[in-house]
Parts: C-alpha cells; sequence; structure tokens
C-alpha cells in the first residue's frame, strides 16, 4: 500500500499562507499583484485551464485580467496586445495560454513577453537561467513536483530518478531540477528501447508522458515513488486520468501522486507563486 501523497492539501497550505501575504504586500505596496492571462479560442481544456487560473486568483486575492480574443486573431495583434502589457507598469505577470491556433507561431510569442513578466517561465532567458542556475522564473509544473516530493520528505539526493517525456513544458526543465538536487537521473522518451527494464531500476518515477495509464505495475520496482504528471481522459469512462494506471501501480509503489488532486493543483499555485515573485521584483525594483 503506497502513501497518496495530496498535491491538494500542499497546495491549500501554500494558497493559505498566499492569501495573507497578498494582504500585507497590499498594504505595503499599496497595489495588488497583477496577472493578465490571454485566451486564444475556445478551446475546452484551455477555457478550462484558464477559469481554473481565475479562481486562483479570486482565492488568493490576486488582481486578475483575462482577455479572451477570437480564434482569428492575427499574430501581429497579438504580439501588439503583449508589447502593451510588457509596458504597463500595472501588469506584474503575463500568461498565453497554449496552444495557439496554427496560423499563429506560439515561441515568437513566448518570446514576445518580457522575462520579468514571464509566470510560466517559458521564455528562452528564464529556461536558459533554469540550465544555467542563475536566478529565473521557474516554469510551474516542474515547481509543484520538486515541491510535492519535498512536502512528502522524499529524499531526492542520490537517488535514481526517471522522467518518462521529454517536453519543454515538464520534462525537461523537471530533469533538471531533480539533477540539481542531486539525483541522477534518466529521461526516456517514444524513441526508448526497453523502457520497462530502465523504470524499474527507478527510486523516482516523474511519468510526463501524455498517454492514458501508460505506467502498469510491471514497469515499476516495488518501493519506488511514482508522481504522476498526466492530464489525459480515460476513453471509456471519459473521466480525467493521469499517465498511471493508479490501481495497478499503487500496491507496488511506496507514495504516490493521483489525477486528479496530485501535481494538477500545484501547477496553478506555483503559478500564483511565480505571479507573486514577478510582483514582488517589480515592487522593490
Ligand atoms: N497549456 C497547457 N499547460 C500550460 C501551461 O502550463 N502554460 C500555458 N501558458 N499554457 C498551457
Amino acid at each position: 500500500m503506497a502513501i497518496v501523497i495530496s498535491g491538494k492539501e500542499l497546495a491549500t497550505i501554500r494558497r493559505n499562507k498566499m492569501k495573507e501575504e497578498v494582504i500585507e504586500f497590499a498594504k505595503k505596496y499599496s497595489r495588488l499583484p497583477h496577472l493578465v492571462v490571454i485566451l486564444v479560442g475556445d478551446n475546452p481544456a484551455s477555457v478550462s485551464y484558464v477559469t481554473g487560473k481565475g479562481k486562483a486568483c479570486e482565492e488568493i486575492g490576486i488582481k486578475n485580467t483575462t482577455i479572451k480574443k477570437p480564434e482569428n486573431i492575427t499574430e501581429k495583434e497579438l504580439l501588439e496586445i503583449i508589447d502593451e502589457l510588457n509596458n504597463d507598469s500595472t501588469v506584474d505577470g503575463i500568461l498565453v495560454q497554449l496552444p495557439l491556433p496554427k496560423h499563429i507561431n506560439p515561441d515568437l510569442v513566448i518570446n514576445s513577453i518580457t522575462p520579468a513578466k514571464d509566470v510560466d517561465g517559458f521564455h528562452p532567458f528564464n529556461v536558459a537561467s533554469l540550465y544555467l542556475k542563475q536566478p529565473g522564473i521557474v516554469s510551474c509544473t516542474p515547481k509543484g513536483i520538486i515541491e510535492v516530493l519535498d512536502f512528502a520528505n522524499i529524499q531526492i539526493e542520490g537517488k535514481h530518478a526517471v522522467v518518462i517525456g521529454r517536453s519543454n513544458i515538464v520534462g525537461m526543465p523537471v530533469s533538471k531540477l531533480l539533477l540539481d538536487r542531486n539525483a541522477t537521473v534518466t529521461i526516456c522518451h517514444s524513441r526508448t528501447k526497453n523502457l520497462a527494464e530502465i523504470t524499474k531500476t527507478a527510486d523516482i518515477i516523474i511519468a510526463a508522458v501524455g498517454k492514458a495509464k501508460f505506467v502498469k505495475a510491471d514497469m515499476v520496482r516495488d518501493g519506488a515513488v511514482v508522481i504522476d504528471v498526466g492530464v489525459n481522459r480515460d476513453e471509456t469512462t471519459g473521466k480525467l486520468c493521469g499517465d498511471v494506471d493508479f490501481k495497478d501501480v499503487e500496491p507496488k509503489a511506496s507514495y504516490i501522486t493521483k489525477v486528479p488532486g496530485g501535481i494538477g493543483p500545484m501547477t496553478i499555485t506555483c503559478l500564483m507563486e511565480n505571479t507573486l515573485e514577478c510582483y514582488l521584483k517589480h515592487m522593490e525594483e
């Protein structure tokens, strides 16, 4: 039987703390932190994510503006909006919800956000800062994963961490964060041969592959820590499910996270933490 680590519980603790901090900061600086989220089109998953971000802001006391634009907005128009927000001293954080429509180059859009307001930590400046161990904004999901491991007092140093997935949003940055905590890290991906042979040697598995219930019991050694970063729909039930087959894997793991209620709530909480960090830097300039 594994211990189920509740990202939701940690998120609640962190959000309550931030709520109190925001009251103090607002007194000190005479204004609230301000996050602007840009949503292009009406992709249901994106709408749901953006709604969740707005609710978290409301809960913590962060001012939130959501700019909704139609699917046919031009790249130029979007870049103009970002330019205005970059130059608006009342805005601390800018987030463009991804994915964007095909006619818009997401790299160009991300690169146009000023790094000091890049609460996603996706700008090349912030990505480079992570890899060079220099101060910068760390992207939310990888940060949330490390916070969840620390919350459960799981030792990272000296452990073999196997990350399944090499995306810029999760796989690559979480691998770097684990390496910085002195784990020995293996990154697996779609072309990895003998995947199960590798995952069976892991002390910590980070599943960020984007395939429903991909990680099965026969891929996990007894006593492993299993962190599920997946956000998928179960084809038969239509319910939200992770990359890990929870029922199958849970009896073998020592610690495990669930979907929902695991890493998801921490991703949004880390976004709020990043927004506060940008606000404080901005106010203290
Ligand atoms: N779409 C899915 N995940 C994310 C995220 O973390 N940030 C942004 N901006 N878009 C996303």
